[in-house]
C-alpha cells in the first residue's frame, strides 16, 4: 500500500427497485425550498419527475425548478443556477439525473454563497469552499460517472475552451442518493454503454498505477469482471434487473474514493477524454473509449507486468508460454473487442475532432504523474493522431 491514508464516505445510499420511497425519510432533515435539478426532459417521459414530484409536494416542500442541465454541464448554466438558488433562498438541491446533474448540483452547492468567481476559485485555482455549501441530493437516472456517491464535480467552460473536473472534499459529498437500476432501462443504448466504458475506464485509472501488492487492485479486477458481465446481458435485455442492478453498484463502488486508497492512480485518459470533451462536447464515456487504445498501448512497456495480469485476471487470458508483451498485448486486444461488441466509439473523428484541433485539446490536456508514464504533450498529440 502506497503511503498512508484516511477513509470516510459521506453519502448515505438508498439502492433498489423500491428505493425512492425513502425520499421521504430524507426530506424533513432540510428546510422547505428545494430546488429540483433535472436535465433536458428524460424524466418527464419516463414518469420519475410525476414520482419525485408527488412525494415532495407530499412533504410540504416549495418546488423551485431548474432544469435543462445539459450532458457536460456548463458554467453558464451554473451562473443562472445560482442566481435562482439566491432569489429562492434554497435549503436543499435535490437532482434527478445522471452525472452531469450531480455535478452541477454540487458545483452549485457550493457556488450560491461563495462571494468570488466559482469557476475561477473552484476550476482554474482549484480552491476549496469556505463557504455554507448547500445540502445536495441525488436521485440517480444513469449508471457511469459515480457522482452519486463521489465529491467530483466537472464544468464546462465553452468559451475557454475547458472542461474541467474539481474533487472536493467529503462536506461536498451528497448527502444521500437514491439509486433505482429500474430507472436507468430507458436509456439509450448509446448512453448505456457510454455509461458501462465510463465505470470501465475509471477502474482502470486507478488499477494501472503502482507495482506493489495492494487490495485495491484486487477489488478492482473483481468491479472490471462483474461488469464486463453484466455488459452482455444488459445488451441483450436492457430490463434484465440484475445486470442493470450489477452495472448501476459497480459504477458506485468504481469511484466512491474507496479503490484509490493506496494508490498514486493514473487519470489520464480522463484528463485527454475531457480536453476532446472541451473542443466536441462530445458523450463523456465516448471520448474515454475513443483515446484509450492508443493510450494504453503507449504506456503499457512502463507497466508491463501489470497489463499481463489485467490479460490473465480480468480477461482470464491463458498467457502461459507467452512473453510479457505477448500477454500485455492480448490482454488490451480483449478489451477492444469487447468495447467492438458494446458499440462504443474508438475514433475521436467519429466525435468531431480533426486534425486542426489536435494542438489545442494537446494544450487544454492537464498532465499528471501517478500513471506508468508522464506523458509530454508530443506523446498525447501522437494519441490524439493515432485516435482520429
Ligand atoms: O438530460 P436528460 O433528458 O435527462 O437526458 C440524459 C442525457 O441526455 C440522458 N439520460 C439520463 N438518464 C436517462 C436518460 N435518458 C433516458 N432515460 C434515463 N433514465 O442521458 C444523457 C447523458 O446524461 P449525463 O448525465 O450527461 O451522463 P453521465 O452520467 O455520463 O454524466 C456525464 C457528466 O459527468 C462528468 C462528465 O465529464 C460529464 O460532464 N463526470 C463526472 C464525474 C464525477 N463526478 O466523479 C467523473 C466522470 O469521469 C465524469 O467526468
Ligand atoms: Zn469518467
Amino acid at each position: 500500500m502506497l503511503g498512508n491514508f484516511s477513509y470516510v464516505n459521506a453519502t448515505k445510499l438508498y439502492f433498489g427497485d423500491d428505493s425512492l420511497k425513502y425520499l421521504n425519510n430524507e426530506l424533513p432533515k432540510y428546510g422547505k425550498n428545494v430546488q429540483l435539478v433535472y436535465g433536458g426532459g428524460s424524466i418527464k417521459r419516463n414518469g420519475i419527475y410525476d414520482a419525485v414530484i408527488d412525494i415532495l409536494r407530499k412533504n410540504g416542500k416549495n418546488v423551485v425548478e431548474d432544469g435543462g442541465v445539459m450532458p457536460n454541464p456548463t458554467v453558464d448554466k451554473l451562473y443562472d443556477g445560482i442566481k435562482t438558488a439566491r432569489e429562492n433562498n434554497i435549503d436543499l438541491i435535490l437532482a434527478v439525473g445522471g452525472g452531469s446533474c450531480c455535478d452541477y448540483a454540487k458545483a452549485l452547492s457550493v457556488s450560491v454563497n461563495c462571494k468570488d468567481d466559482p469557476w475561477d476559485k473552484y476550476y482554474i485555482k482549484f480552491e476549496d469552499p469556505d463557504c455554507e455549501i448547500i445540502p445536495v441530493g441525488c436521485i440517480l437516472t444513469m449508471a457511469g460517472t459515480g457522482s452519486e456517491m463521489n465529491a467530483g464535480s466537472v464544468i464546462t467552460n465553452h468559451a475557454q475552451k475547458l472542461k474541467i473536473g474539481h474533487v472536493f472534499k467529503e462536506n461536498v459529498m451528497p448527502k444521500f442518493s437514491i439509486l433505482n437500476p429500474v430507472f436507468t432501462y430507458s436509456l439509450p443504448k448509446r448512453q448505456m454503454v457510454a455509461g458501462i466504458y465510463d465505470i470501465f475506464n475509471h477502474i482502470c485509472e486507478q488499477y494501472f498505477s503502482g507495482d506493489d501488492d495492494n487490495t485495491s487492485d484486487y477489488i478492482a479486477e473483481g468491479l472490471m469482471k462483474s461488469l464486463i458481465n453484466s455488459s452482455y446481458k444488459a445488451l441483450e435485455n436492457p430490463e434484465d434487473y440484475e445486470a442493470r442492478s450489477n452495472i448501476m453498484w459497480t459504477a458506485t463502488w468504481a469511484l466512491n474514493t474507496l479503490i484509490s486508497r493506496g494508490k498514486s492512480t493514473d487519470w489520464m485518459v480522463h484528463m485527454i477524454g475531457q480536453a476532446v470533451g472541451a473542443y466536441t462536447d462530445a458523450t463523456h464515456g465516448m471520448t474515454l473509449a475513443a483515446v484509450s487504445l492508443p493510450y494504453y498501448r503507449m504506456i503499457m512497456p512502463y507497466g508491463i507486468k501489470k497489463f499481463r495480469r489485467f490479460a490473465e485476471q480480468v480477461w482470464q487470458i491463458d498467457t502461459s508460454g507467452m512473453t510479457d508483451k505477448q500477454a500485455a498485448e492480448a490482454g488490451l486486444n480483449a478489451l477492444e473487442t469487447w468495447m467492438n461488441n458494446l458499440g462504443l466509439c474508438l475514433r475521436t473523428g467519429e466525435l468531431g475532432v480533426d486534425e486542426y484541433m489536435i494542438d489545442g485539446i494537446a494544450d487544454a490536456t492537464i498532465i499528471l504523474n501517478g500513471g506508468y508514464k508522464v506523458l509530454t504533450k508530443d506523446e498525447v498529440k501522437q494519441i490524439l493522431r493515432e485516435s482520429l
